[in-house]
């Protein structure tokens, strides 16, 4: 069994994002389980490193006891959203204690224009590859919500062989433990 911490930057209960990780999810391989992070966590205080909020400590324990992790995230103003900022920043503290260290990762991210999150993608790739993670360079993944996915949040039939494709490389890239 392939564990995957799943953190998706979206609040929203429509979102995109969420379906395309829920697409990313159905086409993987049958070996591995995502885990949604519960995102809706308190700002983060630094006041707080030695005394973690309850949703904070879970949030840790999650992303330590999986395989890898996958961020998928929406761009905000040609970066990636807050939400993801603020559970990235709780995940890497305390000093020392950073729960995403070693982790083979991998960034995908859906937006409603042609453009489909490059530049959030490339902004988290800086915030990843400084926090040690061992990221997947290849395929990616800049998916068009408006094309691709249909009223259900279902992936189009023309775009699933393409996140089956994804999902198949970010399994082996886990299982390899990102070498
Ligand atoms: C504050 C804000 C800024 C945005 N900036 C961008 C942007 O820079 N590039 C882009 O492609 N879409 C941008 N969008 C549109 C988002 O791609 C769109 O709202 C998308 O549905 C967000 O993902 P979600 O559905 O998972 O929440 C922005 C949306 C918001 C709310």
């Amino acid at each position: 069994m392939v564990k995957i911490a799943v953190f998706v930057g979206s609040l929203r209960r429509e979102s995109v994002n969420k379906s395309l990780a829920k697409n990313v999810e159905r086409l993987s391989p049958e070996d591995v389980e995502f885990d949604y992070i519960d995102m809706d966590l308190p700002l983060y205080n630094q006041d707080l490193d030695g005394d973690l909020p309850s949703s904070v400590t879970e949030m840790k324990r999650k992303v330590e006891a999986a395989d890898g992790v996958l961020f998928v995230t929406p761009e905000y103003n040609r970066s990636f959203s807050g939400v993801m900022k603020n559970a990235i920043d709780w995940a890497s503290r305390p000093w020392g204690e950073n729960s995403f260290s070693g982790k083979p990762a991998a960034i995908v991210g859906a937006s409603m224009g042609a453009l489909g999150t490059t530049q959030a993608q490339q902004a988290l790739r800086n915030v990843a590859l400084f926090l040690d993670m061992r990221l997947m360079g290849q395929p990616e993944l800049y998916f068009n919500a408006v094309t691709g996915l249909d009223e259900n949040g279902k992936v189009v039939e023309g775009s699933e062989d393409f996140l089956r494709r994804f999902a198949e490389a970010f399994a082996k890239h886990v299982e390899n433990n990102g070498q």
